[in-house]
């Protein structure tokens, strides 16, 4: 069976690819490379022992998506990562985002429907819930007003999504992450942060290695244990394999509603000091940091309440926050060695 991964040779899209084809199936990836590049795919392939199907293409144009889809016709899903992910940029440039999200997801959603495809995971993403007024955070807690575009292409993607499956007969599962981190054991694919980090693991491991100066720790008078802000960070590899989960679940017609909504953390929340500790003990080395103001945009404090997706998906994250900050560290010297 096949599946179409946009946005495949992206930081969770490449490890999602990667556990599609070690459960089996034979991926296509569609991906316009504006934030991967195309040496991914000779990764997955040596990880794998399968090379996927790779088109750069760009999933706003309403043509080549079409042409996608009628040369792939027979598909058993799609996971549709591809978007643009920035809350910062997306302050700076709201049109592009509303536009690439919305557009690309629209042309998706249509080759589903015009080629009889049925099946959609969608990459959404827990900052659909904003800051939260009781934590854990539970699916059904309410959706606040977005606080960027980024995270309100989110919210309206998955109200597209919702309408669209209605309409046209599909299936959807969207899965709502916290804070994916870390890599592959391999080191072969991690992330890849173009330019300045905006996320704290890729600074913190650029900061050890000698790229950037100092960690700046954005905060430390939140009302939390240590002052520094909370979050629920992932495994990406723990969130790639719910991915899998969640298409064989359609696949199999074991879902519940056609439309379901999954939030895909450890429950546990770690301060950034936290985050920063267990990297020091992991690489057994000092950290440069210096505690800063807030981060405009940032909330206190989130972690996720698992139960549904753990009772409902069979499925939890069983790598540590020590798993995931080994990892990343283990990728951030592969990338160094091969500078
Ligand atoms: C985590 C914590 C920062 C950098 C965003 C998106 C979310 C998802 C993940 C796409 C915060 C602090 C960070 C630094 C710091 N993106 N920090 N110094 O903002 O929780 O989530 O990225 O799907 O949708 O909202 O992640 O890694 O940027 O920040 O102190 O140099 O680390 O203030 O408390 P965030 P992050």
């Amino acid at each position: 069976m096949k599946i179409l991964v946009t946005g495949g040779t992206g930081y969770i899209g490449s490890h999602t690819v990667v556990e599609l084809q070690n459960r089996g199936y034979d991926v296509v990836i569609a991906d316009n490379l504006s934030n991967s590049y195309e040496y991914v795919v000779d990764r997955i392939e040596q990880i794998t022992g399968k090379r996927p199907d790779f088109h750069r293409i760009d999933l706003t144009h309403k043509e080549q998506t079409a042409d996608l889809f009628k040369q792939h016709s027979v598909l058993s899903g799609v996971i549709h990562f591809a978007a643009f992910k920035a809350v910062g940029e997306s302050m700076e440039n709201p049109l592009d985002y509303y536009r690439n999200n919305l557009d690309s997801l629209i042309n998706v959603l249509e080759g589903m429907k015009n080629n009889s495809i049925r099946n959609i995971v969608f990459s959404s993403s827990c900052t659909v819930y904003g800051q939260p007024d009781e934590l854990p955070v539970k699916e059904t807690s309410p959706i606040k007003e977005a606080w960027s575009p980024y995270g309100n292409t989110k919210q309206m993607s998955e109200d597209i999504i919702r309408f669209a499956v209605n309409a046209h007969g599909l299936k959807s599962i969207a899965l709502r992450y916290f804070n994916p981190i870390g890599a592959h054991d391999s080191a072969l694919i991690g992330e890849l942060p173009l330019g300045v980090p905006n996320n704290l693991v890729p600074f913190i491991t650029q900061t050890a290695i000698g790229k950037r100066k100092s960690l700046k720790v954005f905060g430390s008078d939140y009302n939390t244990h240590d002052g520094t802000a909370i979050r629920d960070y992932i495994h990406v590899v723990d969130l790639a394999q719910a991915h899998v989960v969640a298409i064989d679940r359609m696949i199999d017609n074991r879902s519940k509603l056609d439309f379901e909504i999954f939030n895909l953390g450890t429950g546990n929340g770690f301060s950034v000091l936290d985050v920063v500790k267990s990297f020091e003990k992991v690489a057994g080395q000092k950290l440069n940091y210096e505690l800063t103001d807030r981060r405009p945009g940032d909330i206190e404090k989130v972690w996720a309440d698992t139960s549904f997706a753990n009772a409902e998906l069979g499925w939890s994250a069983k790598r540590n926050i020590d798993d995931m900050m080994r990892s990343a560290w283990k990728w951030e010297l592969a990338l160094s060695d091969n500078k």
